[in-house]
């Protein structure tokens, strides 16, 4: 069988064949056939909008890979800025060049004063931390001289490195500003995930329990990239006119923000809230099947199996409740998912728990607010940003992202005066 695909178009009988490469086949096919034909593909259902190396994701199988190496592996032997550099640069660092790129993350984390002075401290005093982080990425770029330079490598290394470093500080800084605590320097002596719970949590005397150290860790690996998402894609639009990354992340970071993405694992724990109890479950379920709402946590564009971040997550919920406690939702949510996995609703639509069913949990067992969880999503995704975005940058077949449309309005009619319509 031939590799390839014929379109006929039966109005003039031309026929053009491309082939198949990797499940591929480039729309210049349809431009060949007709230059004013165009696919219509609302949400991207059926589009590949780049070439990427980063990410392999096999929905049907619960496959995710960091640059060929299985997120399973990762989560349970490398560390979240080894990942970064990983994710970054295409190969995992050597010991050198990860206690360099460690040591350069830890020597970017503090922030301009002014940023917290006369910036942050101008937010209403119970301002979203989320909103505060979107608006805070975009003015960081404002501090630095370089970060329009998009084409200088070395510049665009800097503003990588600044913002992988600093997205800890932001964040925790905007949960410090919304609870009124005085805002906690970095530690240059802590690990990555280390530091930024001490600036979270350092009232007097604190120290970082090494299992929830590890935990943050995980989490941070296990949101670290998911190829073309909402967010990602958000992030490579901006990107593509050649905008800076600051405002490029802080609308990649809006996208994350929506609760059909990264405000997932928010809603996720007002829903088990909101159930209350085991006994409420099924009347749960029953609504969500009537078309009242959706089962926050389930379903995903692309996974129609089990997230495999979700089984590693579930794992890691235990060990942090073994140190904070069991989160008193957790029964709720066990039911809730032994509920949905049994019932024809959710088996015929290949709805799953995603990434965000248990994260919610483990969040709140670690004493983060409701608030904050889109924000501890957006820390770690800030690499995955980049390295799209950079990969964007160096890929000759990009262009600025301008897509076409199916014009659906009146036709051309004349303007009638105010008083005549
Ligand atoms: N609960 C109930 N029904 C659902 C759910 C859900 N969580 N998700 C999808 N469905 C149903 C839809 O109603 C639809 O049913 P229908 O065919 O009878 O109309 C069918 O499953 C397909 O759903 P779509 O909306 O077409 O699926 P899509 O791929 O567009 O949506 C999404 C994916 C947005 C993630 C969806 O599953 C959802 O809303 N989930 C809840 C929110 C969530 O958990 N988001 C986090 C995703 S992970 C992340 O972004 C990090």
């Amino acid at each position: 069988m031939p590799d390839t695909i014929t379109i006929t178009d039966d109005r003039t009988g031309k026929t053009v064949t491309v082939p198949i490469e990797g499940g591929v086949f480039s729309s210049s096919a349809l431009r060949e056939l007709d230059p004013t034909l165009y696919c219509y593909d609302p949400a991207y259902l059926s589009t590949a909008s780049c070439k990427s190396a980063i990410t392999y994701l096999d929905g049907d199988a619960g496959i995710l890979r960091y640059r060929g190496y299985p997120i399973e592996q990762l989560a349970e032997k490398s560390t979240y800025l080894e990942v970064a550099y990983l994710l970054l640069n295409g190969e995992l660092p050597t010991t050198e060049q990860l206690a360099q790129w460690t040591f350069d993350v830890t020597h970017h984390t503090f922030i301009h004063e002014n940023m917290r002075k006369r910036f942050v401290d101008g937010f209403h005093y119970d301002a979203h931390p989320m909103g505060m982080f979107v608006s805070a990425i975009a003015a960081l770029g404002t501090f630095y001289e370089g970060a329009k330079d998009v084409d200088d490598k070395e510049a665009r290394d800097r503003q990588i490195l600044r913002m992988i470093a600093k997205a800890p500080t932001i964040a925790s800084m905007c949960y410090r500003f919304s609870v009124g605590l005085p805002f906690n320097q970095p530690n240059n002596e802590l690990s990555y995930p280390a530091n930024f719970l001490n600036m979270m949590w350092r009232i007097g005397e604190y120290e970082v329990d090494p299992i929830l150290e590890r935990a943050m860790d995980v989490l941070f690996i296990l949101h670290a990239d998911h190829e073309q998402n909402c967010g990602t894609t958000a992030m490579r639009v901006i990107g593509s006119s050649q905008a800076d990354p600051y405002s490029s992340a802080a609308g990649a970071a809006s996208a994350l923000y929506g609760p059909l993405h990264g405000g997932a694992n928010e809603q996720v724990v007002r829903m088990l809230a909101e159930i209350g109890s085991l006994e409420n479950v099924p009347a749960f379920i029953e609504s969500v099947k009537a078309g009242k709402g959706r089962l926050m946590g389930f379903g995903h564009r692309v996974y129609k199996n089990y997230d495999p971040r979700a089984t590693i997550i579930k794992q890691t919920a235990y060990d942090v409740f073994a140190v904070t406690g069991k989160n008193p939702l957790l029964d709720i949510a066990l039911a809730l998912e032994e509920a949905a996995l049994s019932d024809s609703y959710f088996i015929d639509r290949k709805l799953y728990p995603n990434v965000d069913f248990y994260s919610g949990l483990i969040y709140q067992a670690m004493g983060f607010p409701v608030d904050m969880f889109t924000v501890l999503f957006a820390i770690p995704r800030m690499t995955g940003w980049l390295a799209h975005w950079q990969e964007l940058l160096d890929d000759p077949a990009q262009k600025i992202s301008r897509p076409r449309q199916w014009y659906a309005g009146p036709d051309e009619r004349d303007y009638i005066g105010i008083t005549d319509r």
